[in-house]
């Protein structure tokens, strides 16, 4: 070190600066005892809460703009207009809480936004499987909230895919509690190494969007410890995260912000939860009852634990220390995450690192549906191709709502000659990176919009590349499983007019295809983020090979369901002034039946399977064993194609007979990478709990005895490795 810097002819001023730096980070200003980092979160926010008064405590617990509290001796030039503000307390140093949504990517106002990264969605990234590219997507939305000076992000949606109509279908991780946990989980790991709070959400069974606040989901102890709840307990376990969101809905009769089996017996005694719980905005309904259930804040403003809360105080039905404990647990979170020790500065966030990872991921996340007579991968020296549909032209579909990040320049695709309303497209052209792949190609575009201009480029190509969307947002569900404006119409016509039509799906999640028989290949893209043009040219060129496999069941038709028809998507909106309707949701049928499980359970054949994926290369399996003392289970892997390519390589497991379950659960997964020839063996230590039942008795996590039936292999429907273990 010494030597570069002689060498480089800058010895006094570097040897000076060299000197400075570990200094100022080892010794820092020390002007409170808090400030002392060798000490636990607990004990410094003990130490902060002893000098709090009242007044600052009283503010800590509800969400509030800044001029919404006259009086309140709180820092507000510490707000960055995240969508939610809790006031620091300027005079002990700590920081007031900025926190925006970044669910898949940081949503800010559009000029604060417009460098910041839509990665691709969530469910895209739970289709990569892949627990290292969940932490690097944390890492970009950690940075960027960082780099934009909000010290919050709420994003860590983990709701299980129990109804593939769901509007946030995209934001969350699919139907397995073991895949959806550990992604999620993390991703928000992922975000908290960057010194940046993190959430989970939305706790729990928000299940649907119809009816969102009005639905009373009514499901048992078991059930929903076995599917839902424990998506939540892993993904907590692995992000350990600063808060935790309840949810909109009612779970068992109560809303779930004053639940006090979910917010107190399951996540404070059972999951030993140690941040804060906030309420999802505008989700709480009462100040004593909340409170005494485990809500600590309440977003976004102060409707009941602000005034309201200070008058129970006086009254005596609420007590100093019930306060105390709430606000011991934000600074506790504030300390815990780092967001005190490295607070945000404003930086320029660098677009360009961030989409080299969105692309990377988004290479990892598209999942070959189909593909016949080997139409994929497109040779370089194809003559003519026709693009058709889904504004291919301009860029790729994202996802609405408080996920919705906004795109660099506006909405991509315009209207009379200005960004278009309605669902927002980001600017990475499918059309141009199919064109700079072919170099020498004729690439044509048509919009789809007319049939018959649709097979007629369709007619005169080699290859027809139709692609279809499916816009899904907060707070709507879709209607049905179809693709909307007769794009199913538009895909049979391009399908009857060539044989080499290559379908490429922009979607939430699963969507019905009629038409799946009549063409080549499928590929399914979902919202890709602002890399999704460039991994998906790389991905049909075969520059890069596919990996991805679906992390929910796409169903044939909606009459597969548990629920043919939502619960609540009849209900008409009360008039103003009215109290809504509680409905009921009642999920007891299917039980902790997810997805998949309901699927084999009912013996219904589905149109792709969870955990299905194709590759261009070909895998097999062999050699299963299982290790019954350690819960260790191992095969190999082999790569019998001629190309390179990445396995995920399932095991599943079925519960001795008596327990009666009639499907395979998800044991654990490896992604392996392989040379062509290559074999690699697989060992997966199994969490006892995907072995186990809850018993509502002992709430406790039990192992059955009898013979438990593993299986291993390259989707859930099939498993070409099977062995009992006899416990
Ligand atoms: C959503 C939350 C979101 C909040 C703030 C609510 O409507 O359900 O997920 O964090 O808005 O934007």
């Amino acid at each position: 070190m010494l030597g570069r810097i002689v060498a480089s002819g800058c010895f006094l001023f570097c040897l000076a600066v060299a000197a400075q730096k570990p200094v100022a980070k080892a010794a820092p200003v020390v002007r409170h005892a808090w400030d002392d980092a060798t000490l636990s979160p607990d004990e410094r926010a003990g130490l902060v809460l002893a000098e709090m008064t009242l007044d600052e405590k009283l503010a800590m617990i509800h969400g509030m703009k800044p001029e919404d509290a006259p009086g309140v001796k709180f820092d507000p030039s510490g707000s960055v207009e995240g969508v939610g503000f809790l006031p620091g307390v300027a005079r002990l140093g700590v920081p007031s809480i900025n926190m925006t949504d970044s669910a898949v990517g940081v949503r800010q106002p559009e000029d604060e936004s417009r460098y910041t990264t839509l990665l691709p969605s969530s469910f895209a990234l739970a289709a990569s499987w892949d627990p290292d590219a969940a932490m690097r997507y944390g890492q970009v939305v950690g940075r960027e909230l960082h780099e934009l000076g909000l010290n919050m992000s709420i994003g860590g949606g983990v709701n299980l895919m129990r109804e593939p109509r769901g509007g946030r279908t995209f934001e969350y991780a699919g139907e397995d509690p073991l895949l959806a946990g550990t992604l999620v989980g993390t991703l928000e790991a992922g975000v908290h190494s960057e010194h940046v709070m993190n959430d989970i959400k939305h706790f729990a069974l928000n299940d649907q969007e119809s009816g969102r606040r009005q639905v009373n989901v009514v499901l048992g102890e078991r059930a929903m410890r076995e599917s839902d709840l424990l998506a939540f307990e892993i993904a907590l376990e692995i992000a350990k995260p600063s808060a935790v969101m309840c949810s909109y809905n009612l779970l068992n009769t109560d809303y779930a912000c004053e639940n006090s089996y979910l917010l107190k017996t399951v996540l404070r005694d059972e999951f030993h939860f140690q941040g804060f719980v906030v309420s999802d905005w505008s989700a709480t309904h009462s100040t004593v009852k909340a409170a005494m259930a485990g809500l600590d804040v309440e977003m976004s403003g102060g409707k009941f634990l602000g005034k309201p809360f200070a008058e129970a105080m006086k009254s005596g039905e609420i007590s100093p220390e019930q306060l105390d404990s709430m606000v011991r647990r934000v600074l506790r979170s504030l300390f815990a995450s780092g967001a005190v020790d490295d607070p945000p500065v404003r930086e320029i966030i660098d677009p360009f690192r961030g989409r080299e990872i969105a692309q990377k991921i988004a290479e990892e996340s598209m999942v070959l549906l189909r593909n016949e007579g080997a139409t994929l991968p497109l040779s370089q020296g194809v003559h003519r191709v026709a693009v058709i549909g889904g504004h291919a032209d301009v860029g790729v579909l994202s996802g609405g709502g408080s996920a919705q990040v906004a795109a660099p320049g506006g909405n991509a695709v315009l209207k009379d000659g200005k960004p278009a309303a309605g669902p927002t497209f980001f600017p990475s052209s499918p059309l141009r990176e199919i064109q700079s792949h072919a170099a020498g190609a004729s690439v044509t575009f048509d919009d789809g919009m007319s049939l018959s201009a649709a097979t007629k480029a369709a007619k005169d190509a080699e290859v027809a590349i139709v692609f279809v969307t499916q816009p899904m947002r907060e707070a709507r569900d879709a209607a049905t499983l179809s693709l909307p404006d007769k794009q199913d119409e538009l895909v049979e016509a391009v399908a009857s007019a060539n044989p080499h039509t290559i379908v490429v799906i922009e979607s939430g999640g699963p969507v019905t295809m009629p038409w799946k028989n009549k063409v080549a290949t499928i590929v399914e893209a979902w919202y890709p983020g602002i890399g999704g043009a460039q991994a998906l040219g790389d991905l049909l060129f075969g520059t890069v090979n596919f990996s991805a496999k679906l992390p929910g069941t796409f169903p044939a038709s909606e009459a597969q369901l548990p629920h043919p028809v939502i619960a609540g998507s009849d209900m008409v909106p009360q008039p103003k002034g009215q109290p809504a309707v509680i409905f009921n949701a009642n999920y007891s049928a299917e039980g902790a039946r997810a997805g998949y499980k309901w699927f084999q359970s009912e013996k219904k054949e589905p149109l792709f399977p969870f955990g299905f994926g194709m590759s261009y290369t070909t895998f097999a399996y062999s050699d299963l064993t299982v290790n019954a003392e350690k819960l260790a289970v191992s095969f190999t892997v082999k790569n019998t194609g001629s190309r390179e390519g990445t396995d995920i390589a399932e095991l599943y497991v079925a519960l001795p007979v008596a327990v009666g379950e009639s499907f395979r659960r998800l044991a654990g997964w490896q992604r392996v990478d392989l040379k062509p020839g290559e074999a690699k063996l697989v060992t997966i230590a199994v969490d006892k709990r995907m072995v186990s039942i809850f018993d509502t008795a002992t709430h406790s996590w039990q192992m059955p005895s009898g013979a438990f039936e593993w299986s291993a292999g390259g989707n859930s429907e099939n498993l070409p490795l099977h062995v009992s273990m006899v416990k």
